[in-house]
């Protein structure tokens, strides 16, 4: 063992709070603080997107570092800004404003940007030649999903002892793909261009660039580490991960407790602890209210969905289920916002069942969490998922989880089985098949329970006593980069 805790420097395309698409985000954001409380020292860097920019709390100033990065045949300039994510924990931005000063992350009125390789591919340059100037010499970069994926065959071209790259996958649904006539745009020699590199059914994968060349992979659950060598699971990469699988470790996210603690949460009407729930039921009542859904409903189960609208989240299995949902007696809130297709779908729902139905598009953090405590259920019946947070923000917050056993939601949450004498220590229900007659299963289970209120309330103390924080998780972290770090190979 290494006793000095190492310098990381975690590289992501979205930090909260200060630009965020999705639970990505949330981690980045959160898994500094908790390696700092473990004694390492970590670093985050990012794109200096418009809205980061915007952004005076975290105290940006302009370093005068220019990076200056070679891309297809030219050299473009960014420039290297410095604030504080948290006390200590030091954000560098990439600045560059033809790509990043833009108003969305990745796209925006529902299209991708078309330079989104190059946009990426400078970032990750722009990364490597910024390593010289941060506070401390970096030992480990941790790199996340496609849009950072080629940091890893960068870091090995620069021939460097340290930093040495770690890359976790926190979603392989989203492959960061180019054609193969951006190839100049990468700037990496042609003995990657092919498949035992970045070479994906004949386009590039910017993903696969971070899978094959990391010295350790990381998925965001240990089911997902299974699931993405499967077939089903693998997005076409399921051989390359079998390939990989040596080097695969999962490791289940963690929570902030304290941005996600009902006690003392400011978005909510009321707090509330394990000890006293009337605070949840005056969230429940308020939460009704805010959606225009008749204060009656408080009598029966309100199960809330927040989330992107993707064909991932499972959303075509609740449109073909709402009608059995419904006629159990359920109400349904969901916030989320993503594909036209979804929310439509939603919309519909909401229009022909308004007793029991609303909908509310667009990101919006404090009703996320509005929402969270006064749900009975958080409903996750995703086709695939790699951790999922709603449903590790839900047990915190006395709401039982519905999920579909895949991915993390198969490992944070356990299946009522009713059948401990010793009184309830189940945190949910759970359904396998991908198909709304499973959903609507699980779905009645849950509602039979909610109608026995000692049941219910056992099911609810069991999730508030789960522990998700980081702790455990960035220990597992910090193992790993320790193991990397003392690797000679
Ligand atoms: P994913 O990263 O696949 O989107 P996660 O469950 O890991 O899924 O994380 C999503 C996070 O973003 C959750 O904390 C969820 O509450 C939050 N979120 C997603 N959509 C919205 C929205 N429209 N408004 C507020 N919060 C949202
Ligand atoms: C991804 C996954 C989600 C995971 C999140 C953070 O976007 O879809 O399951 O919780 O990343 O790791």
């Amino acid at each position: 063992m290494t006793s000095a805790k190492p310098n990381v420097l975690i590289a992501s395309s979205e930090v909260r709070p200060l630009a965020q698409t999705g639970g990505l985000a949330e981690v980045a954001g959160s898994l500094p603080g908790a390696l700092a409380a473990l004694g390492a020292r970590p670093a985050v860097i990012m794109p200096a997107y418009q809205a980061v920019l915007n952004n005076r709390a975290a105290g940006f100033r302009d370093t005068g570092v220019s990076l200056a990065v070679p891309q297809a045949g030219q050299i473009i300039e960014g420039r290297l800004l410095r604030g504080e994510l948290t006390p200590g924990v030091p954000v560098h931005l990439v600045a560059c404003d033809p790509f990043f000063d833009r108003p969305g992350l990745y796209g925006y009125g529902g299209l991708e940007y078309g330079d989104n390789p190059e946009r990426f591919a400078f970032f990750c340059q722009a990364v490597l030649a910024a390593l010289p100037h941060l506070d401390r010499p970096t030992d480990i970069i941790l790199a996340n999903d496609w849009q950072t994926g080629l940091l890893m065959p960068q870091l090995l071209e620069l021939g460097l002892d340290r930093p040495r790259g770690v890359f976790v996958i926190h979603n392989m649904g989203y492959l960061g793909l180019a054609p193969p006539g951006k190839w100049p745009v990468l700037n990496l020699p042609a003995s990657y261009n092919n498949f035992d590199g970045l070479e994906y059914f004949g386009q590039i994968s910017l993903l696969k660039a971070g899978l094959v060349f990391s010295r350790a992979l990381v998925t965001v659950s240990p089911s997902y580490a299974r699931e993405v060598q499967t077939p089903e699971g693998g997005h076409g990469l399921d051989g390359t991960m079998r390939h990989h699988a040596h080097k695969l470790t999962g490791i289940l996210n963690g929570v902030d407790y304290q941005l996600w603690n009902p006690g003392a949460d400011p978005f909510l009407p009321a707090n509330y602890d394990a000890g006293d729930l009337s605070g949840k039921r005056v969230c429940k009542k308020e939460l009704l209210a805010e959606m225009g859904l008749p204060p009656a409903a408080a009598g029966q189960p309100l199960i809330g969905m927040v989330g992107r609208l993707t064909a991932q989240k499972g959303l075509s299995l609740v449109a073909e289920a709402a009608e059995d949902i419904f006629r159990a007696g359920a109400v349904l809130v969901v916030l989320g916002s993503g594909e036209p297709v979804y929310e439509n779908m939603i919309r519909v729902l909401a229009e022909r069942f308004p007793e029991q139905c609303r909908a509310v598009f667009g990101y919006d953090e404090a009703l996320s969490h509005r929402l969270i405590a006064g749900a009975d259920f958080i409903m996750l019946p995703s086709m695939y998922e790699p951790c999922g947070l709603a449903q590790l923000y839900a047990l915190r917050y006395g709401t039982v989880p519905i999920v579909r056993a895949v991915g993390g939601l198969n490992d944070t949450v356990r299946d009522f089985a009713g059948d401990n004498p010793e009184g309830l220590w189940d945190t949910g229900f759970k359904f396998s098949q991908f198909q709304a007659k499973a959903m609507v299963l699980a779905v009645r289970r849950a509602v039979e329970l909610f109608a026995s209120p000692a049941d219910f309330q056992a099911m609810i103390q069991a999730g508030l006593k789960e522990d998700f924080s980081w702790n455990s998780s960035a220990r597992q972290y910090l193992e790993l980069f320790e193991k990397v770090l003392e690797n000679t190979d």
